[in-house]
């Protein structure tokens, strides 16, 4: 039995606003969770972005960090910590994760160039596109069955890879690897695979960029399912030594609000150096606080210690489980990052151009005042020539910001979550009525077809009254 090796003693209060609250909530925000207030909200599963609990040792860091313009010891700090933990010599700070990639993509990038990735993050394709390129995705083909048991869903198809370089070596930018895939549902990529995706780069000549905004949860999978005798620490740098190029959004693994760069790569590390003070800021701090970059330098280091890694993991576990015995679709086997339910599966009856996993977070939201993410296709943009690219997942994601909630939590949402599902047929879907050219899912505005929320909304005042 897994128990956690840390306490909380910093609360803050939540509320669970009235059914009425929320059905007018969500209509104001044009059923769109990212147009939600914070207090409409009462478990926020948005994203584990920017708001993980910190520990003592980050809080007590961000009291003594120096501010300086250059030169602070602070950042000094941060790259001790970087070469310590990740094993690269040179770190480079930048704002958040999405500053990393347009660096990466604005340097490696060329007008017709491929990237090669085992699945797109939704900032990383943007990037990608804007400097011209294309993604290409190179997923085994288990990540795009969400009931599909396989244990490191994450990762790359490497006969595909290989075969892909043979024919496009000169045109490929870099292959990227996402350490725990966000968008097939946080599924992990194995030490196997990263081996052998090196190897392959290396062979062609292609630069490997990892992604290891949530490194964490998938060295805990590394250990739980494949190298169960090796710390943490060691699975963690043994990982990284495989990118030419690392990055993170420290927002997720380093519970702080920022983003780094790292390289063992002279040239590369010169090429960035030179952009950086333009982009984000001075090479000691790249526009984050300093506060933040001496919690990072802590949170990097607490990144091996067992027992402050992986609570949400097991919590999701037991929630997953429950769906699961309950006949709820949820991506399997339980991932990181969140519970993800397939929701092309669960309102089989709305056609993808009705938005199923927009119209499930919605309703979810009415049905709970918990907030969730759309990950389909209102996540992923139009193509140039105005036609829906249909993603394969259509995911709605409850995501486990780190050491925030509890397991009664976990309960509640199940409770609400097996509820909306034996009222899934009320659920008709979604119809823009304000489209934004990029990243649509960010400002977008939609409306139910049919007003099925006010019919959902009678039916859950019929079971729960108006909590
Ligand atoms: N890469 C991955 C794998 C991510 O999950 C994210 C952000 C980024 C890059 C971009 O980092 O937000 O600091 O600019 N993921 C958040 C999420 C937003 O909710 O999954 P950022």
């Amino acid at each position: 039995m897994r128990v956690e090796g840390f306490r909380v003693r910093v609360v803050e209060r939540i509320r669970l606003p009235s059914l009425e609250e929320r059905l007018l909530a969500i209509r104001e925000a044009g059923f769109n969770t990212f147009l939600l207030k914070a207090d409409d909200v009462f478990l926020d599963m948005l994203t584990d972005s920017g708001v993980n609990a910190m520990t003592v040792e980050q809080l007590a860091g961000m009291v003594s960090a120096q501010d300086a313009y250059a030169g602070s010891n602070t950042y000094e700090e941060l790259a001790r910590a970087v070469e310590e933990v990740l094993g690269f010599k040179y770190t480079l700070p930048v704002h958040q994760g999405r500053a990393a990639e347009h660096l990466v993509a604005k340097t490696l990038v060329r007008p017709g160039s491929f990237v090669v990735t085992n699945f797109h993050f939704t900032t990383t394709r943007a990037h990608v596109e804007l400097a011209g390129g294309a993604l290409v995705e190179l997923p085994i083909p288990e990540a795009l069955d969400t009931s599909s048991e396989h244990p490191f869903k994450g990762n790359m198809d490497a006969a595909r890879l290989e075969e892909f370089l043979a024919r496009n070596r000169e045109r490929t930018a870099f292959v990227r690897v996402e350490a725990l895939a966000n968008l097939l549902g946080g599924q992990p990529v194995s030490m196997e695979n990263i081996k052998l995706v090196k190897e392959i780069c290396e062979r062609y000549g292609v630069p490997l960029v990892v992604d290891g905004s949530m490194i964490d949860w998938n060295s805990y999978f590394v250990k739980e399912r494949e190298l169960g005798s090796w710390p943490l620490g060691k699975i963690i740098k043994e990982f990284a030594s495989h990118a030419d190029v690392f990055y993170m959004s420290a927002r997720k693994a380093g519970s702080v609000r920022g983003g780094l760069l790292a390289t063992n790569n002279r040239e590369f590390y010169e090429k960035i150096a030179v952009l950086l003070p333009v982009f984000e800021g001075f090479l000691s701090y790249g526009g984050m606080s300093v506060k933040e970059i001496a919690a990072l330098a802590v949170g990097l280091r607490q990144l091996a210690e067992e027992e402050l890694i992986g609570s949400e993991i097991e919590l999701i576990k037991n929630g997953v489980r429950e769906l699961d015995r309950a006949g709820v679709p949820v991506v399997k086997p339980p991932g990181g990052l969140g519970i993800h339910v397939d929701a092309l599966k669960f309102l089989e009856n709305v056609p993808r151009n009705r938005y199923p996993a927009g119209a499930l977070t919605t309703a979810f939201y009415i049905a709970s005042g918990i907030r969730g993410m759309e990950r389909g296709a209102i996540s992923n943009d139009r193509l140039p020539d105005g036609r829906e690219e249909y993603p394969a997942l259509e995911l709605m994601r409850l995501a486990f910001p780190r050491k925030t909630y509890l397991r009664n939590h976990v309960e509640y949402l199940v409770d609400r979550l097996v509820w909306l599902y034996e009222n899934r047929d009320v659920v008709k879907g979604l119809e823009w009525v304000y489209e934004p050219p990029v990243l649509r899912f960010f400002l977008g505005r939609l409306r139910d077809v049919g007003n099925w929320s006010q019919t959902l909304a009678d039916n859950y005042r019929r079971e729960f009254g108006e909590q």
